[in-house]
């Protein structure tokens, strides 16, 4: 079946228009036009665009360690369900009965032996295959029924313990866009560490997904937003990773000024709330390492831990966030340190910095959503120490422009803006 191009809405012509500024090398680039982060008409574009184009991350392997074991997420609008197999597989599929579309499960975890329909009780099996439904034989068979009524999968690669999915079959391996990681990771032997999974905040942050990532992964505003507590970790002395296209992970890392420092409530600050973590060399044990994998993952290296954290859409201004320092758990500690006896209280150390620091943020993340609806919102230039705003401008306009190509958004479509080329 072909479909006619969607039309191209005023909102997603005039971001796909400002990449032209705003994907570029720090020392020229601009930030996003307004209506990347609020545009109704843009967060569709960008739903397909960015989070059925992208590898997504959903958890640990760790958190299914039986057969049966699941959890339930919802990204983007799409409730999936994660679960491991008979066979030892973990799959990742959509969570909605193919019925009427009633989701088998939400926000949970636990372990089933067959997921069914709380509305109709259509059941399916660990694999996501379909094992019966009941009052449907007089119109159709059962077996006919099966076979239209698997769940859909979507692709799954696990990358160092990490589960990662992607609605695009078509998608590139994950693991080979990831190795400027690599010596962030080495020493920490992740496969060992115990993993307390994120604690997701029910209530949505009101703000652009892009926004709380971007405030993440810049350390332009941490001397002056975060005075005191952020001052252990200067912004001066900050490395950047360099950019290569095709890159899915954007990193910096910021000196501590001395060793074996990490959040405590104090902020940034030594001796860090957990043990100093055996074996990591002495560039590890002095600095605090900030990544992403891009668009859900934020990755945090410290002295004491390795720390994730999932940031899933929730409309045009709205994320739910679990984990990364922004919230609790996402915890990557050696089994020694899970095993404290005051563990709790070291844990709630590190949760006040994180109080503090958020609650910083929060104010700014919440004035420059109010901003980016004014018809004066600016595009400004960034400072060299926003390199990290111009890598993700980049990556995003890779997804951004290779969605304009599919949709056949190229010259002489009325309204096409200068740069986009169809095809990419
Ligand atoms: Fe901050």
């Amino acid at each position: 079946m072909t479909l006619a191009p969607d039309s191209l809405h005023p909102d997603v012509a005039a971001v796909l228009d400002g990449l032209a500024d705003s994907a570029q090398p720090v020392e020229t680039a601009r930030v996003l036009p307004p209506e990347a982060y609020g545009s109704p008409a843009f967060h569709e574009f960008e739903k397909a665009a960015v989070f059925r184009r992208s590898w997504l991350c959903v958890g640990r392997v760790q958190q299914l360690p039986e057969a049966g074991d699941y959890f339930a997420v919802t990204i983007a609008d799409e409730p999936l369900l994660v679960v491991r197999g008979d066979d030892g597989a973990v799959r990742a599929m959509s969570a909605l009965c193919r019925h009427r579309g009633h989701p088998l499960k939400e926000s949970c975890s636990g372990n089933e032996k067959r997921f069914v329909c709380p509305y109709h009780r259509w059941t399916y099996g660990r694999d996501g295959s379909f094992v019966g439904a009941p009052h449907m034989k007089k119109v159709i068979s059962q077996r006919a029924l099966a076979a239209e009524s698997a769940l859909p999968q979507l692709k799954v690669e696990i990358w160092q313990g990490f589960i990662f999915v992607n609605f695009d079959d078509a998608a590139e391996p994950l693991a080979p866009t990831l190795t400027k990681l690599d010596p962030y990771l080495e020493n920490y032997d992740l496969d060992a560490m115990v993993t307390i999974p994120p604690r997701f905040d029910p209530e949505p942050g009101p703000w652009n997904w892009k926004m709380l990532l971007e405030n993440y992964i810049e350390p332009y505003h941490t001397e002056f937003v975060h005075p005191v507590i952020h001052d252990f970790a200067p912004s001066t002395g900050v490395q950047f990773d360099p950019w290569s296209d095709g890159d899915n992970v954007i990193v910096r890392s910021v000196p501590f000024r001395a060793a074996d420092g990490g959040l405590t409530e104090h902020g940034w600050a030594a001796p860090a709330a957990f043990p100093v973590i055996e074996g990591l060399n002495e560039t590890q044990r002095n600095r605090v390492g900030f990544g992403m994998i891009p668009p859900t993952m934020n990755i945090i290296f410290t002295p004491d831990m390795l720390c994730y954290g999932l940031v899933y859409p929730a409309g045009p201004t709205g994320f739910t966030v679990g984990g990364g320092l922004f919230t609790a758990g996402g915890w990557c500690v050696p089994k020694a340190t899970a095993g404290l006896p005051d563990f709790d209280a070291r844990a709630a150390r590190l949760m006040e910095g994180s109080r503090q620091l958020g609650a910083q943020d929060t104010t700014v993340n919440l004035a420059m959503q109010r901003a980016k609806a004014s018809v004066f919102a600016p595009r400004g230039r960034y400072s060299h120490l926003e390199e990290t705003l111009s890598q993700f401008n980049r990556w995003l306009a890779v997804k951004y422009r290779a969605e304009a190509g599919r949709r056949g958004w190229s010259a002489p479509v009325p309204g096409m803006p200068a740069g986009v080329a169809a095809g990419d």
